[in-house]
């Protein structure tokens, strides 16, 4: 087909909505419409969940399946509403791999739920942008209110409330935030020479061999180097062992270098490890070396007074966070990042141009979170987290994660009591590390052909050179059916892996 010349199809105005841009011609989706239209939406959302099951877990599209089925051009004229909804039925469905289905247990959960998704449609119907607290004081002052709540929710250390010379604040990532976090104790470490002068190459940030592939990013993004991150050694749990890293900081002190940040992780990705931070926070104090605390997932269970221990010594921290967006029902995104000290931050972050000026910043009586994190916009993320807070309270999220912690324990159990399978990490929370003994490619086979089933989803790891499946019990609405018959489905899958001779 010869290719069209939108351009000047769209300057002649061609189609049924024919005609010249006038005053009056409006393509604006009126209030009626949209009321009509909503609800359907909301509908559609309702169905899909009532019917997520019956959907294979894991997308089966091949790549570029999703293209070939869109139009090559763009609309000209408008759509039907009717007809784009079709379109999310009869095309992006099929190229969804379900996060919010029970049977989602793959690498951390993104989950949401009812009070969330409305949370959000709020958010985007107000369409405020935050940037200062001058744009919209409601915006800045909720986010500040629920993140001191939160301090409270999961007994964090008081230094980290607006109360005090710290304070939180949603960024949209853990990444963000560990990248935030690293800017400030690049700064603080060189007395904010960095930011005037740029990195002078001496800088050096630590982080165990199993702490998440962001903080390599933002060493590298931060002007560090990747060559600067100090990957040091874990323990027998996968923990990070505190004397290497003592060792590798009197070393680096020796050659010269400037010791400023360690990322400890309470929960790391692959197997759930705790970091030991009281020592680690301790070796950091003694130092003067920025210590930040990656909770993305597991800071979640601390809601659970009975689980609050992996947050031990975290009064030695400078910076901390979690991401409700993963296993706190909130959909993503969603990361509480909390500092000791926002001065530093704010110091490391913030640009104040003309165009932004304003009374309340000027009087310095308002926090500006543009100043807390990289861009300069922000959406009013804090609202989806309210309703969030409000619609379980502590009572129902409590409820939940000790649900997901049980359930889990269940399954460590029924893998420690099979003479097929085998534990191989800790499991102290939701994540469970297993596998079959029959080795590394009996077991990848066993992942292959579970996720090809569509019935469940589980990812990998590795875990002292072994390939490991790893199951996360955390998505909104498992329950003690969905665990089941996952491990029914893996027992009954690995036999008849191994009667048809699969090695
Ligand atoms: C421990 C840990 N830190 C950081 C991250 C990065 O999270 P985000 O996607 O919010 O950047 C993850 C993601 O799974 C994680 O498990």
């Amino acid at each position: 087909m010869p290719k069209r010349d939108l351009t000047s199809e769209v300057q002649r105005g061609l189609g049924p909505r024919e005609g010249k841009v006038s005053e009056k011609k409006n393509y604006h989706m009126s209030m009626d419409e949209f009321r009509h239209y909503g609800r359907s939406v909301v509908d559609w959302i309702a169905d899909y969940y009532e019917k997520i099951e019956s959907f294979p877990v894991l997308s089966r599209v091949e790549p570029g399946q999703i293209r070939d089925l869109l139009p090559s051009e763009p609309p000209i004229n408008g759509d039907s509403f009717e007809s784009i909804l079709k379109d999310v039925d009869d095309i992006i469905v099929q190229g969804l791999t379900h996060w919010q289905s029970p049977n989602f247990f793959a690498y951390f959960p993104a989950n949401s739920s009812g009070p969330a998704i409305l949370g959000e449609l709020l958010a985007a119907g107000l369409g405020v942008q935050g940037m200062l607290w001058s744009t919209s004081p409601a915006c800045t002052e909720l986010e500040t209110h629920v993140l001191d709540w939160l301090v409270d929710m999961l007994g964090l250390p008081e230094k980290f409330t607006s109360k005090t010379a710290g304070g939180g604040v949603i960024q949209d990532s853990a990444s963000s935030a560990a990248l935030c976090a690293l800017l400030a104790a690049r700064e603080r470490a060189t007395n904010h020479d960095t930011n005037a002068h740029g990195c002078d190459g001496r800088l050096v940030a630590y982080a165990s061999s199993q702490t998440h592939s962001s903080i390599e990013k933002a060493v590298k993004i931060a002007g560090l180097g990747a060559r600067n991150l100090r990957i040091i050694d874990v323990d027998d749990t996968f923990a990070m062992s505190s004397d290497a890293l003592a060792r590798q900081i009197t070393e680096d002190r020796q050659a010269g270098r400037l010791p400023c940040f360690v990322c400890a992780t309470a929960g790391t990705t692959s197997s759930n490890a705790l970091d030991p931070l009281p020592e680690i926070g301790r070796i950091c104090r003694e130092e003067g070396i920025w210590l930040h605390v990656d909770g993305a997932m597991s800071g979640t269970a601390a809601l659970c007074p009975e689980y609050r221990y992996i947050h031990d010594g975290m009064e030695l921290a400078d910076s901390y966070c979690f991401n409700p967006h993963k296993w706190m029902f909130t959909n993503f995104d969603c990361d509480c990042f909390y500092v000791a000290d926002r001065k530093v931050l704010i110091q490391t972050l913030s640009i104040l141009p003309e165009y932004l000026r304003n009374k309340a910043t000027d009087q310095g009586a308002v926090f500006d979170y543009r100043d807390w994190h990289v861009p300069l916009g922000r959406r009013f993320r804090a609202l989806k987290l309210w309703f969030v807070l409000r619609y379980y309270g502590v009572n129902g999220l409590q409820h939940h994660i000790r649900r997901h912690v049980e359930l889990a324990q269940r399954f460590a159990g029924w893998v420690k009591r099979s003479e097929d399978f085998e534990l191989m990490a800790p499991a102290p929370l939701n994540l469970i590390c297993f596998r079959h003994k029959n080795g590394d490619s009996f077991n990848q086979n066993l992942l292959d052909t579970l996720n090809q089933s569509g019935t469940l989803f589980l990812t990998h790891t590795i875990l002292n050179d072994k390939f490991v499946l790893r199951i996360c019990i955390g998505q909104t609405n498992t329950g003690e059916r969905h665990v089941l018959q996952a491990w029914k489905t893996i027992v009954e899958t690995a036999e008849g892996l191994t009667k048809t001779g699969s090695t």
